[in-house]
């Protein structure tokens, strides 16, 4: 299915904006820590270099377009990421851990791929699902890179201070303000609806020419979505009991508390496994917090904080259900999640938690504004229906669901790995966005996932129980 004159326009201006957005992020890093692993979980950092263009290549390119490779030994190395257990079994799926290439190398390879790319979405008659796939997962990849950068030590980071978009949300440690504690909505059964329509016009994932609507907006119409990567599909709707939830996220005020009260020594807090994981790591405390002179500080991506007690506390599935387990809650389901966010009072569904417009700036927390959380709250005109802020935005929701297919799964063409080795019952949806979250993923159906012991990623929590 061919793609219309105004999509190649906007993919091509997409596909430049991800690219100055990756060497900007890319520019954050000291030569020194190139070949470092700032996540002893992940590949190393030349890695990511490598394999955004060579992923593009192999998505778009090969399998897309059935065109040849640019540069076959390279694609190979950067083809694939990891996703180990743990330290132990942290086997790169592709490349040698060893013998990376220089720099230089790896810039000339990503020129190459570059040039390939570009040449295709302005003259090839385009196969779509490939040309989102590649664009869609490098802007994901921003989000992985700023995450892992996160843990780089502030000796090897440089400017600017600034994050990818500017900095245009202002943020403030030393707030006086008080998190809302203790916020609950009631929210009466109903019907939430999960997943999207496949684009009504294609055979594949590909997006939909009728609606002459590049996917650049992030959203769906009419119901459905111009382009879904493969755990998105099929819609399909789920009763949801009557069940309460937090206005807010869970902040560091919330969370020292339960580290004080000795949460992360109460066995009887924790699944076996997440056990295992805090006695295995020496896991004392979320990750994003250091502990110095008796005090608590947040380690922000350039300087530590002050622990800014009305942030949303940024921790691992397995510490999201250890606190609630502790509150004598839980975490929500995936279709709670849609229902609190998307869903309505009559009844109608929307398509973002403040209505149908697109997600932006001014309603969330999300689109590389912003380096760190804001207090919870910040975004009013971002509320549900019901309420509840924060949905989307300011990190990632956890959810109890674990990660699996969707009634009417089919691995997509592009890339039938991406989401079918995961569904191994060992990783939990997340839902919504974080600050490092591009506007092009905020959308209903997008659905992230991860281990419960993955400490890294901006993610937060916020807990509920069953309605009487
Ligand atoms: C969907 C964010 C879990 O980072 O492992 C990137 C995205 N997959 N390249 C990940 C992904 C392949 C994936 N997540
Ligand atoms: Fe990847």
């Amino acid at each position: 299915m061919p793609v219309a004159a105004t999509e190649r326009t906007l993919a091509l201006e997409w596909y430049r904006r991800n690219r100055e957005r990756s060497r900007t992020i890319f520019d954050l890093i000291d030569p020194s820590a190139y070949y470092s692993r700032p996540i002893a979980l992940r590949n190393p950092i030349v890695f990511y270099e490598g394999h955004l263009p060579a992923f593009s290549v192999i998505a778009f390119l090969e399998r897309g377009l059935g065109r040849p490779p640019v540069d076959r030994e390279r694609q190979a190395l950067f083809a694939r990421g990891i996703d180990p257990a743990s330290e132990a079994t942290a086997v790169p799926r592709s490349g040698a851990s060893t013998h990376w290439p220089s720099r230089d190398e790896v810039l000339r390879f990503a020129r190459a791929c570059d040039d390939a790319v570009m040449d295709a979405i302005e003259r090839a008659p385009l196969a779509a699902e490939g040309l989102y796939t590649a664009l869609e997962h490098e802007a994901m990849h921003q989000e992985t890179l700023l995450y892992m950068w996160h843990r780089v030590p502030y000796a090897q980071k440089r400017g600017p201070r600034l994050p990818p978009e500017g900095g245009s949300h202002e943020y403030s440690t030393k707030d006086s303000w008080l998190p809302p504690s203790g916020g609950r909505i009631s929210i009466p059964a109903g019907t939430a609806t999960l997943g999207a329509r496949r684009p009504s016009t294609g055979s594949g994932q590909g997006p939909s020419t009728s609606s002459g609507q590049g996917p650049s907006t992030g959203s769906g119409h009419a119901g459905g979505v111009v382009f879904g990567w493969d755990n998105e599909f099929d819609e399909h709707r789920a009763d949801v009991p009557a069940f309460e939830i937090d206005a807010h996220n869970v902040t560091n005020q919330d969370f020292l508390a339960f580290v004080e009260a000795g949460g992360y020594d109460r066995r009887d807090l924790w699944h076996d496994r997440a056990w295992a994981w805090l006695q295995q790591d020496g896991v004392r405390h979320p990750a994003f917090w250091v502990r110095r002179d008796d005090a608590w500080f947040w380690r922000g991506m350039f300087a530590e904080y002050p622990l800014p007690p009305s942030w949303p506390v940024y921790v691992s599935h397995a510490e999201a259900t250890a606190y609630a387990r502790w509150k004598g809650r839980r975490l929500m389901t995936e279709p709670e999640f849609h229902r609190a966010a998307y869903g309505t009072p009559s009844g109608e569904e929307r398509e973002q938690p403040w209505g149908d417009a697109p997600a932006d700036a001014t309603r969330a927390n999300i689109d590389f504004h912003s380096w760190e959380p804001m207090p919870v709250g910040s975004f009013p005109a971002g509320a549900s229906a019901w309420g509840v802020h924060d949905l989307v935005g300011n990190g990632w929701e956890w959810t109890s669901t674990v990660f699996a297919p969707f009634p009417g799964f089919r691995p997509m063409r592009s890339y039938p790995e991406y989401s079918a080795e995961f569904f191994d019952g060992e990783h939990y949806v997340m839902k919504g966005a974080s600050p490092a979250t591009a506007r092009e993923l905020v959308r209903r159906s997008f659905r992230n996932w991860f281990r419960p012991n993955y400490p890294y990623v901006y993610a937060t929590f916020r807990t509920v129980k069953d309605s009487k």
